[in-house]
């Protein structure tokens, strides 16, 4: 514990926190100071925060918080309300929020820009709602908004039963898109389907560019969402239709690959590369407003939905991630705040 360094109240709060970024260093739940409140933001008291693969890599020192941006980890919470800053409209104490983070929600408190927040719906327990923000911005950012997917078009997302994927197959699917995902057990794939996946090929048995063809009749898919990278890139390009586009996430799989770029060019094919942690809160103001105009009523009907593996106490932030390095989850894995 360490002794309070001028914080408003001089009262501290507890956090999450991970000093070294050696591998193998435990989480460790310690007292810190809170978070000042900024221009434009809220204070929210958390109530959940939800894990992320990039925490992961923020703890060994491979994604660090953009400029400003809290240290600690947590891209993504749900809570309460307890402050507003004075220019702020539309939003007041006690009401139920989520939000996106660019870090800090492994926390009692965190203070966020308000065109970053979300009501959570009637129907969405607070705790589950942190399940929500990182996954479904993500989703619409990309899926949505920069690879243009349409009613009736194929959608591949590599990864179903991860938290991105289990959104990803109820976007497309309240989109009126059809959507093939990869998984790494028969049972991820069954899950998968029962929450909406037209197709789920299991990657450790089957190839999924054979698979894909086959099920489009050699047409291929519009918009492949990947977060594999290197590993897959050759047959993501080959399971694309004609004008397709490759929306590269992550990079699980690798950062390097020899690319066809006779293939790109004679078949019209489009990659892009894409971050949400690192955009403006203007620009994450104007992707949650967006969002919420298209798939506002979904997630007020329960189309879409948080899909939560397990909800763990937050000084078990150790347990979750090994949970989530084995990729034993599906779904979201949660920790509990408050
Ligand atoms: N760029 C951005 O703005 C942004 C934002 C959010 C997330 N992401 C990225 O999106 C990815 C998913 O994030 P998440 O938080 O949802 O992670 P997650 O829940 O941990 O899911 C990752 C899943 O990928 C699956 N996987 C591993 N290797 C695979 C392979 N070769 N083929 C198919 N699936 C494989 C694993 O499940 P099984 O192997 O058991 O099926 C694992 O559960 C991560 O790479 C993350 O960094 C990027």
């Amino acid at each position: 514990m360490r002794e309070p360094q001028g914080s408003r109240s001089g009262e501290l709060m507890q956090a999450i926190v991970c000093e070294s970024e050696a591998e193998g260093n435990p989480l460790r739940l310690e007292d810190v100071d809170p978070p000042e409140l900024k221009p434009g933001s809220l204070r929210i008291q958390v109530t959940a925060t939800a894990l992320n693969r990039a925490d992961l890599m923020q703890r060994r020192g491979f994604y660090p918080p953009p400029p400003g941006a809290s240290p600690l980890l947590g891209l993504e919470c749900s809570g309460v309300v307890s402050e507003v800053a004075p220019e702020v409209t539309g939003w007041a104490k006690g009401d139920r929020v989520m939000a996106l983070l660019a870090g800090g929600g492994y926390a009692e408190q965190v203070v966020v820009d308000a065109g970053s927040c979300l009501r959570v719906p009637e129907g969405v327990d607070l705790t589950e709602a942190a399940a929500l923000p990182e996954v479904v911005l993500t989703v619409f950012l990309n899926v949505f908004q920069l690879a243009g997917l349409s009613e009736g078009d194929w959608l591949l997302v590599h990864g179903g039963g991860s938290g991105i994927g289990t959104a990803a197959i109820q976007m497309a699917q309240a989109a009126g898109a059809r959507v093939a995902v990869t998984a790494g057990s028969d049972e991820k794939c069954e899950r998968c389907r029962a929450l909406g996946a037209d197709v789920a090929i299991n990657y450790r048995e089957q190839d999924f560019a054979a698979e894909l063809a086959k099920v489009t009749q050699g047409h291929g898919v519009a918009v492949i969402l990947d977060s594999i990278g290197g590993a897959y890139l050759e047959k993501n390009l080959a399971s694309l239709e004609v004008g397709g586009r490759l929306v590269l996430i992550g990079l699980m799989g690798g950062a390097k690959a020899e690319i066809s770029l006779g293939q790109l060019l004679m078949r019209r094919l489009q990659v892009i590369g894409s971050t949400l942690r690192t955009r403006t809160p203007a620009e994450k103001s104007a992707l949650v407003r967006g969002f919420e105009q298209k798939f506002g009523s979904a997630l007020q009907t329960g189309a879409i939905r948080p899909i939560v593996d397990r909800i763990l106490p937050l000084e078990e932030a150790e347990e979750a991630h090994r949970v989530m390095q084995a990729s034993e989850h599906f779904g979201k894995l949660l920790l509990q705040v408050g």
